[in-house]
Parts: structure tokens; C-alpha cells; sequence
């Protein structure tokens, strides 16, 4: 072994098999890296070892394998896969023990099986691996030393593969730019049998075919961009898919006949002129394959959504002008996603949010069988399904950091005849859970959480619930729309009775589909065996958005912002009342109602503010607006108190405790208590603050760089997108100065 563990350090000769596209790719890319002291090259055709010496791929070349293995630290097998069955009883032969040999094959299973076969056992140094790249040319010609950067390498270990081996072929592909991942043979097998051999069956299956048709040449004249696009692939290397179809062959007829299923029934839409069904397969193949790579992670659903800190700079000071429109209402977009699909008939809907939690709303829907169009510049077309048309979800479905999504959806889903479960990014596995699993167990749910009512959630399928009333113990809007919509299913009636008054955008909502609701007072009301229809809905601008602007063009001197067509539904402008108690300059114009909800134009100009201590009856109307209020107290004269806020500390963060952190770090007194804050009015300085992957903390803190005396950088910014995917662009629009920190 002891050659080997130098070999993890340092490579003396590296052979590689095979010169075509991934033999030479490998080579060259070693060579130019120098990570072997020399690399041999060996392919049956002497003029490619000698153009592989001309273009510098390999030190020298040679058509004789025992000359160039013997005493080589590394062997790559780079050959059409079913040339390596006798490749490896020639090595085995040549009893290499201390030699790792590896290989670039993309079946595994057939090679595990023929090294079997070759060595009698499954030699330690052996490590098999599958680089998940390539291109449709091939041959020595085509090397391309940076073939493997930022592309997958799957190495496939078995059981008895010595650790120090894969560590140095690991290290290799790493040195090639490559990210290496391992798996198993089957595991490997089977995904590659969908994600790359499937397609490339279909492509030299399809271009044979038109091919082979008498009018061949006619259709070949008129083929364009869609043909070209589909059938690169067929330009492939024959001999190698021919090797690779032969040695996968049970892994790739299981998914030939999975997709042969699923085009009969393409065949049979097309036939029975079933559009919808055609519509559902586009619209959901659609969005997979541009979220492809997010949705594989179970992350995001923008492309804004990285894994690294994103650092907002806010530099210091500026004016707050002009006239904009921030995106449309969150809370109004998740319901008309809801709605929209329990519908009979379809519902289009403009103004729709493009944000992530309003995406995961979406994509649940769709994962439940419903055909959603778009969204696309703000439009959406939902083709409901009714009331009891959803079907079983493929798997779990992931809602990202949306509780609107999750606390809504669960409602609905506890009376679904199908089992599901809700999972959440990490902000929101954080998040209760039991304010709603607790009185749809009561209504007869059957709902399993993690550890003290976080997420996930699983819910099952199957169980009648039975109307009931609630007297929710605290003001939540999600609480209380998730009942309603359960009621829709409960026999009787299910009412609810909120402690104070939250926002109603459900009962309007369920009523502009035709979905009677009886509110009275406090108590909303509704009872089962009606339906919904489908509607126009216009979601107007999202006030919880416009509110960091009413903060930034108050505080900001010489300013004057108006924010058009603004939701300004009484049970969210609870931001407005308080801003004008604190002294605010705002003033509503065009006020006019659009589908049951009111909205208005809101200029904003500077003014002197002032500490207030704030109405307790306000805080539910505008429980969403408290982060960037602080900011507004920060710039106050005088002392600000909240109380009665203790719902602040389950939302997307602990938003007391994150903010008055983050106050403290720019020189603000302020301090938490259990329900609330108080903050004392002064200069706001420079320095480093964390979001905590709260949208609304990030952008409150983006506001206010315009008091500060110095930069503000805010960490961990990246969920900024959930709600407000272009707030940095309407910063920079209306004279702001906050950007996305450059990383090194
Ligand atoms: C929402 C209700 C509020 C709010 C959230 C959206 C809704 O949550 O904070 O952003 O759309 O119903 P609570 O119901 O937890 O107060």
C-alpha cells in the first residue's frame, strides 16, 4: 500500500486508455494542470497517439498497454464500455497491485460485473467513476482540457475499495475543476438511465425515423431551431451508445417503458382533443426544466436564491423620489393560487406576485395535479380542478420559507382523500405549527408534526372533518383562513372567532368566487356543499412592500414618493395609521376598489417624526410592517414603545430580538421585552447586521442607510426574493443606494 499513499500525493505516470473525446479531455486537462509527473497515452490507433503527442495531450503514446501500465501510479479507462470487459482481463493480467485503475464509463453495474469476472474479486484499487459531461463531438480532436469544470463526477466505490484510491482519483477530477459526488452502482445505473440515456434514445430514434421516411428531404429542408435543438445528441458516437444501451439494458427499458406510458398518453390528449391535459404536461414541464436544478435541491424556486450570504451594502444617506409600483399583494397571490385551483372553470389573475413564496404556492398545485399558466409578467391563468379534484402530490411538497403556503394549504389538504406531507426551508422548520394542527384535530384531521408542532407536517388523507367553532387564542390571518378553507369541507357549519381583527383577504376572496361567508363581528362563518367559480382577480400593489417606501421617503430628507395602486384593504393600513401618528406626511389619492379589495395611490413625503407609543388595536393591521417601523422609531424624536407584539417573535425570524440586535450595532438604544420594544429616537450609525434570512429585516435595514452616517452591511439577505424580488432595482429607481455586495 505504501506506493499508493504516494500516489495520493504525487503521481508519477498516469495512463489513460482510449483517447476519444473523455480520454483526451482527461488527459490534456492533467497534463496542462501538472498533476503527473508524465501522462501516457494508449489507443489502438497509432494515429491518434500520434496526434494526441501533436496536440500536447499526453507526453507520449503508445498502442501497447502492458508497456504503458506496468508500473503506472494511475490507469484511466476511457474506452466504449463494452471494450473494457476484455481491457480488464488484460490489465488483470498484468497483475498491477499497486496501480489504481479507474474509469469514465457511464454504466457501472456491467463493469463491476466484468472486473468480477476479470480479477476474481473486486481488486481495492479499483474506483469506478462516471463524469456527467461530454459533448456530441467526439475523438482526440474534440479534447477540451476544461470539459469536466464545474460538471458532476459520480464515483461509484465498492465496498471493499481502499479509501487512499478514491481519494486520489477524487483528487484528480477536483484538479480538472470538476465536483465529485459519489453514489452507488444501482443508484447510478438507474438515474443515468433517465437523465442521459433515455434522451439519448430518443434522439437517434427520432432523426432515424424522419429520416427513413420517403419525404425525408423535405422535412430535413424545413427543419429548424426545435429539431436542431432536440436531436444535438444524435450526433453522438454510435459505438459508444451502442456499448452503453447493451450494458444498461434493465435500468433503460425500465424508464423506456415508463415514458412510453406517458406518451400514450400525450398520444390519447391529442386524440381526444383533451387540451387540458396537453396544457398540464407543457405548463409543469415548463417550469421542472427552468427550476430543474432548485428543485432538485428542495430550495429555491428564483434563480436570486443562493446557498452563500448574500450581503446587501447600504451606503449612506440619499433622497426618495418619484413614482412606482412595488409588487403585487403576497397574501391576495398565495389565495388566488388556492382558490383559483379548488375553482370550477378557470381563473386569470394579474398583478400575481413573482416571488418565491407565492412560486411554492404555485408549484404545490401544481404538484397536485393543476394546470397552472405562467406566471408571466404578473399573469396567471389557473385551470381549476373543484373543490375535490386535486390529486396525490409525487412526493413531499416543499414550500420553501412560505407559512402563508404551508398554514393555508394545510386546511385544505386535511380533507384531501390522499395523504401529504409539507415541508419547509430552515426558517420555517422553526416555525408553529400546532395553532393549526391543533383545531383541525378538532375538526376530525389526522395531522403528524416534528418535535413541538414544527414542520413537516404530514396529513391524512381520508378523514371526514366535522365543522366547529374556534375562538382562536391569538390574531392570525393564516389561522383563521386555514379553518375557512378546511370548512369548505367539515359537515356543518366552522366559524371563527378572532380576538382581534386580522386581515380578511380570505372571506372577500372565497366571496368573490361565488363562496358565501357570513361575517359577523369578530365570527367568520362558512358551511360546505357550495362551490367556487372561477374569476378575474387583479392583485393591487402589496401595502406590506409599498411600507418600506412610506418609511424610506418619510425619514429621507427633501422627499416625495408616490406609490400607485396600493392594497389598502382597513385590516392591513394599520403602517399608515401609525406612520401618521408618528408624524408622517401621507396622503391617499385615487382611492377606488378593484374585485372587492381597495386600493389607492399613497404620496409620502419627508417629515419630522416622532415617538408615539403605539395603539395596541393597530398592531394586528400592520403585524408584517413592524421591522421597518423600528426604523422609522430610530429616526423619531423622542421614544417609541410597541406592546402586544409577542407574534413578532414567530415570524420569519424572532423579529424583537433581530432587530433590536441589529439596532444596538448602529447605536440605537433599544430594548426587547416579551411583547414589544422600545426605542429611543437618535443618529443611526454605520456597521455590520445580520437578517437572519428574514426578507423584512433586510430591506427595513436597507432603509436605514438613508439616516446613517456610514455603510450598512446586512447579512444573509438572500430571502429578500420571497416577497420583493426587484426591491433593489426600485431602490436604485427612486435615489436609494443599496446593492448586492460583490463577492470576491
Ligand atoms: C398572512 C398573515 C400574517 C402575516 C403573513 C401573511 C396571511 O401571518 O404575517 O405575512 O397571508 O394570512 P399571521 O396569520 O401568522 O399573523
Amino acid at each position: 500500500m505504501d506506493k499508493t499513499l504516494t500516489a495520493t500525493t504525487q503521481i508519477n505516470r498516469l495512463v489513460v486508455v482510449g483517447l476519444g473525446l473523455i480520454g483526451a479531455s482527461f488527459a490534456k486537462g492533467v497534463r496542462d494542470a501538472g498533476l503527473a509527473h508524465e501522462v501516457v497515452g494508449v489507443d489502438l490507433n497509432a494515429q491518434a497517439c500520434e496526434r494526441a503527442v501533436e496536440l500536447g495531450i499526453a507526453d507520449r503514446c503508445t498502442t501497447e498497454l502492458a508497456e504503458a501500465c506496468v508500473g503506472a501510479d494511475v490507469v484511466m479507462l476511457a474506452v466504449p464500455v463494452l471494450a473494457l470487459k476484455s481491457l480488464l482481463m488484460q490489465l488483470a493480467a498484468l497483475q498491477l497491485e499497486h496501480t489504481i485503475i479507474t474509469d469514465a464509463g457511464s454504466v457501472k453495474g456491467h463493469l463491476l460485473q466484468a472486473a468480477q469476472e476479470a480479477f476474481g474479486c473486486l481488486p481495492p484499487l479499483l474506483v469506478l467513476g462516471h463524469p456527467i459531461a461530454g459533448s456530441e463531438r467526439s475523438g482526440v480532436d474534440a479534447a477540451n482540457p476544461d470539459l469536466f469544470k464545474h460538471h458532476k463526477v459520480i464515483l461509484t466505490p465498492h465496498a471493499d475499495t481502499a479509501p487512499e484510491a478514491i481519494v486520489c482519483v477524487q483528487k484528480l477530477w477536483q484538479g480538472l475543476g470538476a465536483d465529485v459526488e459519489s453514489m452507488s452502482v444501482e443508484q447510478h445505473d438507474r438515474v443515468l438511465a433517465a437523465t442521459s440515456h433515455l434522451p439519448h434514445l430518443l434522439a437517434f430514434g427520432l432523426v432515424d425515423s424522419l429520416a427513413k421516411r420517403s419525404e425525408n428531404l423535405e422535412i430535413f429542408r424545413y427543419a429548424a431551431g426545435g429539431f436542431r435543438d432536440f436531436t444535438r445528441i444524435a450526433g453522438s458516437d454510435p459505438l459508444m451508445w451502442h456499448d452503453i444501451f447493451l450494458a444498461n439494458r434493465e435500468a433503460v427499458l425500465e424508464q423506456l417503458d415508463q415514458y412510453r406510458d406517458d406518451l400514450d398518453e400525450l398520444r390519447q390528449a391529442i386524440a381526444e382533443k383533451d387540451g387540458r391535459h396537453l396544457l398540464g404536461v407543457f405548463t409543469r414541464a415548463r417550469v421542472a426544466r427552468e427550476h430543474f436544478s432548485t428543485i432538485l435541491a428542495q430550495r429555491a424556486y428564483v434563480k436570486t436564491m443562493l446557498d452563500n450570504d448574500l450581503v446587501f451594502l447600504a451606503s449612506p444617506g440619499g433622497q426618495v423620489n418619484g413614482t412606482i409600483r412595488v409588487p403585487g399583494d403576497k397574501s391576495i397571490s398565495h389565495r388566488a393560487i388556492m382558490l383559483g385551483s379548488l375553482a370550477n372553470g378557470v381563473t386569470e389573475v394579474e398583478g400575481f406576485l413573482e416571488g418565491e413564496d407565492a412560486l411554492a404556492t404555485i408549484q404545490a398545485f401544481r404538484d397536485m395535479g393543476v394546470v397552472i399558466e405562467g406566471p408571466e409578467n404578473g399573469r396567471v391563468v389557473v385551470h381549476g380542478v373543484g373543490l375535490h379534484g386535486l390529486k396525490p402530490p409525487p412526493g413531499p411538497i416543499y414550500v420553501g420559507n412560505s407559512g402563508t403556503t404551508m398554514r393555508l394549504l394545510s386546511g385544505i389538504l386535511a380533507a384531501q382523500a390522499f395523504d401529504t406531507t409539507l415541508t419547509g426551508d430552515a426558517s420555517l422548520s422553526k416555525r408553529p405549527m400546532n395553532r393549526i394542527a391543533k383545531p383541525l384535530r378538532e375538526m376530525g384531521a389526522v395531522i403528524e408534526t416534528a418535535a413541538e408542532g414544527r414542520p413537516p407536517l404530514t396529513l391524512r388523507g381520508g378523514q371526514r372533518l366535522t365543522g366547529m367553532h374556534y375562538d382562536m387564542p391569538m390574531a392570525s390571518a393564516q389561522v383563521k383562513s386555514c379553518l375557512l378553507l378546511a370548512g369548505m369541507y367539515a359537515s356543518g357549519e366552522t366559524s371563527v372567532t378572532e380576538p382581534a381583527p386580522t386581515r380578511d383577504h380570505t372571506e372577500r376572496m372565497l366571496r368573490g368566487f361565488g363562496y358565501p361567508v357570513e361575517v359577523r363581528d369578530a365570527t367568520a362563518k362558512v358551511e360546505a356543499n357550495h362551490e367556487l367559480t372561477g374569476t378575474h382577480i387583479e392583485v393591487p400593489a402589496d401595502i406590506s412592500s409599498a411600507a418600506f417606501f412610506m418609511v424610506a421617503a418619510s425619514i429621507a430628507p427633501d422627499s416625495e414618493l408616490v406609490l400607485q395602486h396600493v392594497g389598502i384593504n382597513p385590516t392591513r393600513t394599520g403602517i399608515i395609521d401609525i406612520l401618521k401618528l408618528m408624524g408622517a406626511d401621507l396622503s391617499m389619492e385615487r382611492v377606488h376598489e378593484v374585485g372587492g379589495e381597495l386600493v389607492a395611490d399613497i404620496r409620502v413625503r419627508s417629515a419630522n417624526l416622532k415617538g408615539i407609543e403605539i395603539p395596541l388595536d393597530l398592531v394586528p393591521l400592520a403585524i408584517d410592517e413592524f421591522p421597518v417601523l423600528f426604523i422609522a422609531a430610530a429616526c423619531a424624536e423622542g421614544r417609541t414603545i410597541l406592546r402586544g407584539a409577542e407574534e413578532l417573535r414567530v415570524k420569519e425570524s424572532d423579529r424583537i430580538q433581530v432587530m433590536v440586535d441589529g439596532l444596538t450595532t448602529l447605536g440605537i438604544q433599544a430594548e426587547g421585552t416579551p411583547d414589544g420594544i422600545i426605542i429611543d429616537g437618535g443618529q443611526i450609525g454605520g456597521g455590520e447586521v445580520w437578517a437572519h434570512g428574514d426578507h423584512r429585516i433586510a430591506m427595513s435595514f436597507s432603509v436605514a442607510a438613508l439616516r446613517a452616517n456610514a455603510a450598512i452591511r446586512i447579512h444573509d439577505s438572500v430571502h429578500v426574493a420571497t416577497s420583493f424580488p426587484n426591491f433593489l432595482a426600485l431602490c436604485k429607481q427612486v435615489g436609494m443606494h443599496v446593492a448586492e455586495e460583490v463577492q470576491a
